[in-house]
């Protein structure tokens, strides 16, 4: 009896597994079927999905195909220049077989009409992201397919998607980049094959060439030489008497595929998994010095190529020319507008969604402000001018003093005594934990690990409200800021960008944890801010900043001589075995690189972003993981492939890193070496050669013991070694280098088939940094 209701509830458990999800999710339309508004279509393996999205906060919809994963950009949209307001809309395929979006209670637009008589059609969501209409036979089998999304590229090229053009057809496969980063409407920027038959890719903006990529040669274009190299990926550029395209494929069973896309502000960015592979780009707003392909674009007389334009936030005293408010304009053509009109001193979007131009000219006067309404403006910035703004913000800033004092006290006040509820209870369970550890701390009882919380608006005063001049640098996680407290202590300040999808108290209890770990060569956490979707801890400041700042430095570097690397690179090996092996957490660091060892005032290490794994919810085990956090270059082979993390990831990365302290190189620049090897192909080409001396930094000059810094070459290369278990451990690694009487095994073949990659992370988010000032402002209308 019993076993029989055991075997039914299996039975019905089983039916709800099998019936559920194909119940649920569906990757094809058929004839007379609709797609509402909240439904969504999803590929076989569930990769893509298809559906109508609203992006940014806008109110209007798009049909769009996107990775069914982290909130990626839409790959593809059907309706980028038609968006709908109405709430009634649909994806359907009427009884003729035409595949249509129906809106308004009669509106329709089309994006693929039967052009004699009706047929029976349908519509499937392929896993590559492909969207085909086909016509059908009657007994349902695919007779033939009428249309595909991947005829129509917008802003993004995914593999199987061709880039080039169709003689047959007259089909022209081109990406055209977002209008801005919210707005899917066409933008000013297209990429394409050039057209004349030179086998290159062109970037247009409005028409004129903007970039060019260089050749094809050896089945690859040079921007994207690291992407080519990557074994999984199949780069091809075909040209026949039909069509001419270039394409590119995966291996079969990849899941998260690489993408192309061209942004609104005309960079090409390359993703694989979910780090930057290439980026090219050419906006000479922010940088004036040319780099390859770009195209010198015309300068007018009276400027020159230094003067470039700087981003604040801050008032223009006067209003400006405003000028297509409503047109495809965007921030890229207002500097080209300002920069043309020799008047001109500062530009800035003249709607809140990036679009439409107001530029300044001279007469007008720039205050940066914090407080009160916040606008990013782009201001010219010339030797002449620097001293008046530098005035101004003394000015301002003096005067502004008392009120700033008066608003964190009013804030204070006020934080004591509302705020919203939900937030009030995080806050007081925060309290009621940091009140404890203080507590106990008077005892006597704990050290001083304890962690302050810190509120938003206090870390917004002291860093000027993320103000572009207090940025430090960006990292894996999000922005490092520098600021100074109240009580005049300087600390980092890492705001964590958004894609974290832990809870607050898993948050605060990672960084608790993590505040506990200390060690002389790990960067001591101090606090953390937690509000709304802001996530920020605060680190203590670092005055040297970080490795890679002075060691790939010709002037800076100087300062490292022999004895000081080799004591950079125990401090680093120590900090690295307190993480694996004697604290509590046994933590994994996941990216170790130079830019995330600190320098003291005295230049010893300390690691930082450790426990960034655990404040960001991810598994620590070896397993595999389907988020990869790293950078191309140090990341090991198991992980950047199989997302297989173990403490031999780190060692992996350690590895990279020392050959760099050695040499003075980074590991993923490749133009100093023939044969484009990174440096680790290079260190171990020299080894094997018997010349690994010459890996040594020349800097270093004479006096370095070359036994030791051979052992050092030679420790190096078995840390990268292949296979994960053939590296040593991190506290073999110590006495390797302590202990010279310790035979070495000789290395093995080191992984190095990921060349020169600027890894840099993905900015997927919301790049606008208005900070929310609102509260202040209200409360200093309170306090009068
Ligand atoms: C969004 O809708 C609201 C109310 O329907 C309207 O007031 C507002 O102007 C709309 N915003 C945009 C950007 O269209
Ligand atoms: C289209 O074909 C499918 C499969 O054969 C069939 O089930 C469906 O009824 C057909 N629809 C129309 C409108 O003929
Ligand atoms: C495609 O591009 C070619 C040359 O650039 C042009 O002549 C042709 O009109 C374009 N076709 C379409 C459909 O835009
Ligand atoms: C790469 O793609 C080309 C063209 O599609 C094909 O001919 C070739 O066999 C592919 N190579 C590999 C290794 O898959
Ligand atoms: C070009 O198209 C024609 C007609 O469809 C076809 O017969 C021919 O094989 C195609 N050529 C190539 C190289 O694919
Ligand atoms: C401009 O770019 C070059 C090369 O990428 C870089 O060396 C230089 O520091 C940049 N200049 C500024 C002002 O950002
Ligand atoms: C976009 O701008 C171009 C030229 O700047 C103009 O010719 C075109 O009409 C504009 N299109 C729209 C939809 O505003």
């Amino acid at each position: 009896m019993e076993r029989n209701l055991i075997l039914l509830c299996i039975l019905c458990c089983c039916c709800i597994i099998f019936i559920g999800p194909s119940d649920s999710q569906t990757d094809t339309l058929a004839q007379g079927q609709q797609l509402k508004d909240g439904m969504q279509l999803f590929s076989a393996s569930g990769i893509f999905r298809l559906g109508f999205f609203k992006p940014g906060n806008s109110n209007t919809s798009y049909l769009g195909i996107w990775y069914n994963r982290n909130n990626e950009k839409a790959a593809w949209i059907a309706n980028r220049n038609n968006p709908i307001l109405e709430n009634s809309r649909v994806l359907t395929i009427d009884q003729y077989g035409n595949l249509k979006i129906l809106y308004n209670m009669g509106d329709s637009i089309e994006l693929y009409s039967v052009h004699q008589e009706a047929v029976n059609t349908s519509a499937t969501l392929l896993d590559n992201g492909n969207f085909v209409l086909s016509e059908l036979n009657p007994d349902g089998s695919i007779k033939q397919e009428l249309w595909q999304s991947f005829d129509y590229p917008t802003g993004t090229l995914l593999p199987k998607m061709k880039l080039g053009f169709d003689r047959k057809t007259g089909l022209n496969w081109t990406l055209t980049s977002w209008r801005t980063d919210n707005l899917p409407a066409i933008g000013s920027f297209t990429l394409g094959l050039d057209p004349t038959g030179l086998k290159q890719m062109v970037i247009w903006w409005r028409g004129s060439i903007y970039w060019t990529s260089g050749p094809w040669n050896n089945g690859c274009f040079s921007f994207m030489y690291e992407f080519c190299n990557y074994y999984k990926y199949n780069f091809s550029y075909i040209s026949n008497e039909n069509e001419t395209y270039f394409s590119y494929s995966v291996d079969k069973g990849t899941t998260i595929f690489p993408r192309l896309m061209l942004s609104a502000g005309g960079e090409l960015r390359g993703f694989g998994m979910d780090s930057m592979f290439t980026g090219v780009s050419c906006t000479s707003s922010t940088n004036s010095s040319l780099k390859d392909g770009c195209v010198q674009q015309k300068l007018p007389d009276c400027r020159s190529p230094g003067e470039k334009f700087v981003l604040k936030m801050g008032l223009m005293s006067r209003d400006g020319i405003k000028f297509h408010e409503n047109e495809n304009l965007t921030l890229i053509d207002c500097w080209d507008e300002c920069f043309k009109l020799c008047s001109c001193i500062a530009y800035a979007s003249a709607n809140d969604d990036g679009t439409g131009c107001e530029i300044w000219t001279k007469g007008t006067t720039f205050t940066q402000n914090n407080l009160g309404i916040l606008r990013e403006i782009h201001i010219l910035e010339s030797k002449v001018r620097l001293w008046w703004i530098w005035l101004t913000i003394l000015v301002g800033g003096t005067a502004l003093f008392p009120l700033l004092c008066s608003c964190c006290y009013v804030l204070w006040k006020k934080s004591k005594a509302r705020g919203s509820r939900s937030q009030r209870m995080t806050y007081n369970i925060l309290l009621h934990d940091l009140g404890e550890g203080r507590r106990r701390q008077k005892d006597g009882k704990t050290s001083n690990n304890e962690l302050q919380m810190f509120s938003f608006e206090t870390i917004a005063l002291a860093t000027n409200c993320f103000s572009a001049a207090n940025k430090l640098g960006e990292g894996g996680f999000g922005p490092v800021y520098k600021g100074k407290l109240l009580d005049g202590q300087e600390v980092a300040i890492k705001r964590l960008s958004r894609s974290s999808g832990q809870g607050l108290v898993e948050f605060k209890n990672e960084a608790i944890l993590v505040a506990k770990l200390q060690h002389t060569n790990l960067v001591r956490l101090l606090g953390f801010c937690i509000q709304g979707e802001e996530k920020i801890l605060i680190y203590e400041y670092m005055p040297n900043k970080s490795l890679d700042f002075i060691l790939f430095d010709d002037q800076r570097k100087n300062v490292l001589n022999w004895k000081k690397r080799f004591s950079v690179i125990e401090g680093i090996a120590q900090g690295l075995i307190y993480l694996h092996k004697y604290s509590r957490l046994k933590v994994i660091h996941r990216d170790l690189k130079a830019s995330n060892i600190l320098l003291d005032k005295d230049l010893n290490p300390k690691v930082s972003d450790f426990g960034m794994a655990r404040i960001f919810g991810l598994n620590e085990m070896e397993e595999n993981t389907n988020r990869v956090v790293g950078t191309y270059g140090y990341m090991s082979p198991e992980y950047a492939m199989k997302g297989i993390v173990s403490i031999k990831t780190d060692v992996f990365s350690f590895g990279v890193l020392l050959l760099e302290i050695v040499s003075g190189r980074k590991n993923n620049s490749n133009y100093h070496f023939k044969d484009q090897l990174n440096l680790i192909g290079y260190a171990w080409q020299l080894w094997n050669e018997d010349r690994g001396f010459e890996l040594v930094d020349p800097g270093l000059g004479e006096s370095c013991p070359i036994t030791e810094v051979l052992r050092c070459i030679h420790v190096g290369l078995l840390c990268v070694q292949d296979h994960a278990a053939d590296r040593p451990t991190m506290p073999d690694v110590v006495s390797m280098l302590s202990n010279e009487s310790i035979p070495l095994p000789p290395p093995k073949q080191p992984a190095y088939f990921l060349n020169t990659v600027r890894a840099e992370r993905e900015m997927a988010e919301n790049k606008s940094e208005i900070c929310s000032t609102n509260d202040v402002t209200i409360s200093v209308i309170e306090a009068r």
